[in-house]
Order: C-alpha cells, then structure tokens, then sequence
C-alpha cells in the first residue's frame, strides 16, 4: 500500500505535512491551524483499515484531508469509501483542493457541516477516526457506540499528548463493556476501542 502511493499524491502529502509543521511554530491562530496527525498515525489508521468488517468508514474532523488520505489509500486497496465531516468552510475548501489532486476521489466522500447534523442518518459503523475538538470526543462516541459493528474500530487522536481533554470520552469508553479499548503509543497517541 505505501509503496504505490503516486507521486502526485506523496508531494500534497509531503505539502500538507510541511504547511502543518510550519502553521504550529509562525503564530498562525489555532483555528487556521491544520492541526494534523503524525505520518505514523496515518500509516497506523491504513493498516488499520484495511481489514475491517462490513459498514462505514467515516471521519470526524477532516481539516485539510491529510488522515483523510490516510484511509482512503485503504479504503482503495478495499474498494470503499471514506465519509469524512468538516464544520469548518475554509478546512471544507482546503480539502477539496486535497482530494482533486490526491487520485483518490473515488474513494472520498466530504461532507461540510456538523458531523452531529448526520450522526443520526448513518448506518452501521466499521470504522471511525475521530479528530474533531476534544470537548466533543464523549459526544461523538455516544453518537456512534451503539452503531458500532462487531469487530468495528473507534481510533481517537490525541490520547497522550491531550489525555486530559479527551479523558471523559476514555472513561465512558473503559466502562462501556461491549468495547475493548487500548491507548497505543504512535504518534499523539491513539486511544482504540474494539467493539465485541
Ligand atoms: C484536529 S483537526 C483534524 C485534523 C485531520 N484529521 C488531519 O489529521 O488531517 C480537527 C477538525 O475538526 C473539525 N471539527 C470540529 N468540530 C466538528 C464537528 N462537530 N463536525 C465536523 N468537524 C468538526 C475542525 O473544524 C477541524 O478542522
């Protein structure tokens, strides 16, 4: 998988990873930040996806659609799509602009809006990646838990470097019993939830 990726779509990853390291460090305000995840938490979400149950496979939190390609190079590999949801018009535009250059189109669907607009209209989940604002993550997992297939996987960014904000979604997630939930230490640390 990592080694077809087109050369097209390396240089708007390779772009993307360098806007996101720059916009951390020039002042820009957090909320025109790309605030992305690593390259080793993108490579850890495709692995991941690769192999998933049937349902699904959606993305809370788009921002310029670097986790986005992520899954989608699975989600080719798979012949599925990704549901990605952004609330932000300038990350939704920025996206776009990702997605037309990335070969994987076919493989993307963005939907601008709150992601709390649509959670009621999904079907069954397999997958989730929820990178959105760390306020919300416990609102998003009651959203999706009870859509959760067998086997299906909830990854949330952020669970090291931002455990403190995103301690209130763990916990609900450790006393849920029909899940299986494991902090892994890649990148800013993903927090994963196994549905039994
Ligand atoms: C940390 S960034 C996502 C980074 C992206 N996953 C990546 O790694 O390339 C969080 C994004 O979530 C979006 N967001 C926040 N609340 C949202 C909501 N309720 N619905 C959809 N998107 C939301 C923000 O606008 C922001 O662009």
């Amino acid at each position: 998988m990592f080694n077809e990726i087109p050369d097209e779509l390396k240089g708007r990853m390779l772009f993307l990873e360098k806007a996101d390291r720059l916009d951390r460090t020039d002042g820009t305000p957090r909320a025109k930040r790309l605030r992305q995840i690593t390259e080793d938490t993108g490579k850890f979400l495709s692995i991941l996806a690769v192999n998933l149950p049937e349902g699904e496979i959606i993305e809370i939190g788009t921002s310029a659609g670097y986790s986005t390609l992520w899954l989608a190079l699975a989600a080719r590999e798979t012949g599925r799509k990704v549901k990605t949801f952004e609330i932000d018009p300038e990350k939704v535009k920025l996206a776009r602009e990702t997605f037309g250059l990335s070969g994987l189109e076919e493989h993307i669907e963005l939907i601008e809006g709150d992601f709390f607009n649509y959670s009621a209209q999904l079907g069954p989940i397999a997958f989730c990646f929820l990178d959105a604002e760390k306020e919300i993550y416990e609102k998003c997992f009651a959203a999706i838990a009870d859509k959760m297939v067998r086997n299906g996987l909830i990854v949330a960014d952020n669970a090291t470097d931002q455990y403190e904000g995103i301690k209130p979604m763990i916990d609900r997630a450790l006393e849920d019993e029909r899940f299986d939930c494991v902090t892994v230490p890649v990148g800013n640390g993903e927090f994963v939830c196994r549905r039994k």
